[in-house]
Order: structure tokens, then C-alpha cells, then sequence
């Protein structure tokens, strides 16, 4: 399956100069999106994962149903504020800003496989504070998938040494 075709770019949004890959035309059609969540479910089983961890807002597009699909748990990964219990908390750089991400303490128990789902790797700042907080819980990150992957912005040189899959790439 070629999925990038189903990708809408998006030149100078939200800022100049920046080339927005829009998912929302892939979750648009429902073979596709599914087809999508099938190759990450795949991969987070070939992993061995117990739990799924996904970042807001578009982490959950991907990793709700994905653990629904296996049926193993989900946990949400959140910007402050937004959990109600107890959390751990990461600062981290965004491609265009920065801002704080939080999961709940005993989200993760020692010892857990966690793949993390997430729509678009482009720094990694997500992904390295949602990293930082699962093994600061005990936890073992067995693997990373992406929907999108954008070369040229570090990412994947942030991720050495983790398992990373993305099912489309950019060059830059
Ligand atoms: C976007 C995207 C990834 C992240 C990738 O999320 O969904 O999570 O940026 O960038 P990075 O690799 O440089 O960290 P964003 O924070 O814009 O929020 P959203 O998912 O709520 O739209
Ligand atoms: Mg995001």
C-alpha cells in the first residue's frame, strides 16, 4: 500500500516556510486509515508490546486503535494540565515551539514492553520526552512507528538506538 498519495501538503501553514503534512485526508478514507493502523499494529505486535503510549493530539489517531486492535492498554500522553492524577512531567522542543508533556505515575508498571504510536516524527522533542518519562517509570520502550517521517530535522538521529518504523517518508 502507497500511502503517502493519500497525504495532503500543505505549503506555509502554520508558518512560512514550514510544508504541513495533513493526515486528515488519509483518516478520511476508511480502507486506507485502517490499512495504515493494521502495518503499526503489526509492527507494535512483532515488538512484543503490553501497553501502547501515544502523544496528544494526533498520537491518539493512531494509538487508540491500534491497541484497541490488540487489545492491550493505551496510555495518553498529555500536555500539562490535562491529567487529573499524579504525573511525571518533560520539557521538550517542538519544530516550531515548545511546550511540556505529563503521563500519570503509574501509567507504566516496571518491567512493561511500550511501543509508542505517533502520526509524525519530524525533531523527535515528542517522542524523546515521551521516552524519558516511560523509562523514568520503569519501562522499556520495544519500539516507535510512525505514520510519517520527515528526514532532515534530527529525528531519527534523536531516536539511535530505539527501533523506529515509519510507514512514509520525506526527504528534504
Ligand atoms: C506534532 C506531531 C508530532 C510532533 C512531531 O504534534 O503530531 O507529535 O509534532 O514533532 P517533533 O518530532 O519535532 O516533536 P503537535 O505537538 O503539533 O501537536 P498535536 O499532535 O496535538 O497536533
Ligand atoms: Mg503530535
Amino acid at each position: 500500500m502507497e500511502f503517502k498519495q493519500h497525504i495532503k501538503e500543505v505549503e506555509n501553514w502554520p508558518k512560512e516556510g514550514i510544508s504541513f503534512k495533513d493526515i486528515t485526508s488519509l483518516m478520511q478514507n476508511g480502507p486506507v486509515y485502517k490499512q495504515s493502523v493494521d502495518a503499526l499494529v503489526e509492527y507494535a505486535r512483532s515488538k512484543g508490546a503490553d501497553v501502547i503510549a501515544g502523544p496528544e493530539a494526533r498520537g491518539f489517531v493512531v494509538g487508540c486503535p491500534a491497541a484497541y486492535a490488540m487489545e492491550i492498554g493505551f496510555v495518553p500522553v498529555r500536555k500539562e494540565g490535562k491529567l487529573p492524577r499524579e504525573t511525571v512531567r518533560v520539557e521538550y522542543g517542538l519544530e516550531y515551539g515548545k511546550d511540556v508533556l505529563t503521563m500519570h505515575e503509574d501509567a507504566i508498571k516496571p518491567g512493561q514492553r511500550v511501543v509508542i504510536l505517533d502520526d509524525l516524527l519530524a525533531t523527535g522533542g515528542t517522542i524523546e520526552a515521551t521516552i524519558q518519562m516511560i523509562e523514568k517509570l520503569g519501562g522499556t520502550v520495544a519500539g516507535i512507528g510512525f505514520l510519517i517521517e520527515l528526514d532532515g530535522l534530527g529525528g531519527r538521529e534523536k531516536l539511535e538506538g530505539y527501533d523506529v518504523l515509519s510507514l512514509i517518508r520525506y526527504e528534504d
